[in-house]
């Protein structure tokens, strides 16, 4: 058994006449931390979201913790590919830039929803659970807040601690902190250095190159929709990782 959490190769996807992911093949091994950079509109949102069916890519080979899809062009999915993409979206989560809270839900009942409805976990079970994610993310006294009453950083770390819940194999975060004042990030990103540090896989979308530089083992650029640079941290910030990646990081 490969210790793979992402195998994925050839994943293609046009939105009509945009091709916006040509032929994509990643790699990303249990508790790696991979961080990708890349301009807008390069299908760094795309392929995070096609990697859990979000967004059904037109074609490619995907394996996501263990579940494999064969996406064949001009073919639909089969009941057993459904089945597949019903079990590899339970065992991942998604972070999103717009935290996608419940407002009518307090900040401990956004975190235990999927737990009661999807896990049919008991309800004394999820709120111990609840409150302990909570506590993890730093806001246990902010259980019985509804969305309204906290601040973007809040609210950010609530849906982080709602993503953990059910016990992912691997995170996506798209773009984090971006809707965050600059002020409110580095308490997200603390949560995230964290979840690192104790061997969570991660793939993440982001523009915070500090986060890269000290949380993740490797980084991708994304241009065009292909993954124009793969390599390790260290490689990615040094001096020979190429002109284009320098002229991309100049710009920060
Ligand atoms: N749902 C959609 N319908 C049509 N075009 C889309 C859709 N989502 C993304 N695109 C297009 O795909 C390209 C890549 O977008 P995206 O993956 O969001 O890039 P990034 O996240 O790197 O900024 C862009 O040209 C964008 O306009
Ligand atoms: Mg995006």
């Amino acid at each position: 058994m490969s210790q793979s959490k992402i195998k994925v190769t050839a994943v293609a996807k046009a939105f009509g006449t945009n091709t916006v992911l040509k032929n994509v093949d990643l790699k990303v091994q249990a508790g790696e931390v991979v961080v990708i950079l890349g301009p807008s509109g390069s299908g760094k949102t795309t392929l995070l979201r096609s990697l859990n069916f979000l967004e059904q890519p037109d074609s490619g080979t995907l394996e996501i913790c263990g579940h494999r899809i064969e996406v064949v062009a001009g073919k639909g999915l089969s009941r057993a590919d459904r089945q597949q993409i019903t079990q590899l979206r339970q065992r991942t989560a998604m972070v999103f830039q717009s935290f996608n809270l419940f407002p009518h839900l307090t900040a401990l009942q956004n975190v235990i929803e999927g737990l009661i409805s999807v896990k049919k976990v008991a309800k004394p079970e999820a709120i111990n659970k609840g409150m302990a994610l909570l506590e993890q993310v730093g806001l246990a006294d902010k259980a019985d807040s509804y969305p309204a009453r906290l601040s973007g950083g809040q609210k950010q770390r609530v849906a982080i601690a709602r993503g953990l819940s059910m016990d992912p194999e691997v995170i996506f975060f798209d773009e984090p902190t971006s809707a965050l004042d600059p002020e409110l990030r580095d308490e997200v990103l603390l949560v995230m250095r964290n979840l690192a540090n104790a061997g969570m896989t991660m793939l993440v979308v982001t523009h915070e190159l500090r986060f890269a530089q000290e949380a993740a083992d490797r980084v991708i650029f994304m241009e065009g929709g292909v993954i124009a640079k793969d390599a390790t941290t260290e490689a990615f910030f040094s001096a020979d990782s190429g002109e284009r990646i320098q002229q991309f990081l100049r710009r920060y």
